[in-house]
């Protein structure tokens, strides 16, 4: 595995096992500026935990800014899997996300909530209606497939693709 991205300011047990495992990763976590602090406070409050060689850092993304995509990837692209995990919940946003999702044109694994509220399932439908436009095909994980510490009947995990990649 080489270079992850993964969007958002949690730093969990998934990440910290994921860099644990035997398959070495670098990760790169990315917010908006204003979570930076609260991301690096956690990525050193759990360093001690990785795998000493894996790469851990965090750096400002802004969806939709080609700018922040483009630097981001010159330092330390290409990435091979970005991991977006409760990212689709405002509409505004689901144009930006998925140019980057485009921008970097690597495989995505999505996670999100199935919500019961009808301005949520609205977002959730934009996102996956724009994605299918822009050409990435939709592989839903069964929930049996998903590890038992974390899976939930309520918790999608979808693997997103571009086609013909
Ligand atoms: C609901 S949180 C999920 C965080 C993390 N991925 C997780 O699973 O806990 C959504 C994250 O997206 C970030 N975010 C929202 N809008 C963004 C934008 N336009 N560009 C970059 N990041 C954004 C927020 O700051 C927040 O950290």
């Amino acid at each position: 595995m080489g270079a992850i991205l993964w969007p958002g300011i949690a730093i969990h047990l998934l990440i910290i096992s994921f860099l644990k495992s035997e398959c070495r990763a670098d990760v790169v976590l990315t917010d908006l500026d204003p979570c930076l602090p609260l991301l690096e406070k956690n990525i050193s409050l759990n360093r001690h935990l990785l795998e000493p060689k894996s790469l851990l850092e965090s750096r400002r993304l802004r969806w939709g800014d080609p700018e922040d995509l483009k630097s981001l990837e010159a330092e330390r692209g290409p990435f091979d899997l970005v991991l977006l995990s409760d990212c689709i919940y405002y509409g505004d946003s689901l144009g930006p996300l998925v140019e980057t999702l485009e921008g970097i044109g690597a495989e995505v694994l999505v996670s999100y909530e199935v919500r019961e509220s009808e301005q949520k399932k609205v977002v959730q439908d934009g996102f996956f209606r724009l994605v299918k436009e822009k050409g990435f095909t939709a592989e839903e994980f069964p929930t049996s497939d998903c590890h038992p510490d974390y899976a939930s009947p309520d918790i999608k995990v979808l693997r997103l693709k571009r086609k013909g990649r």
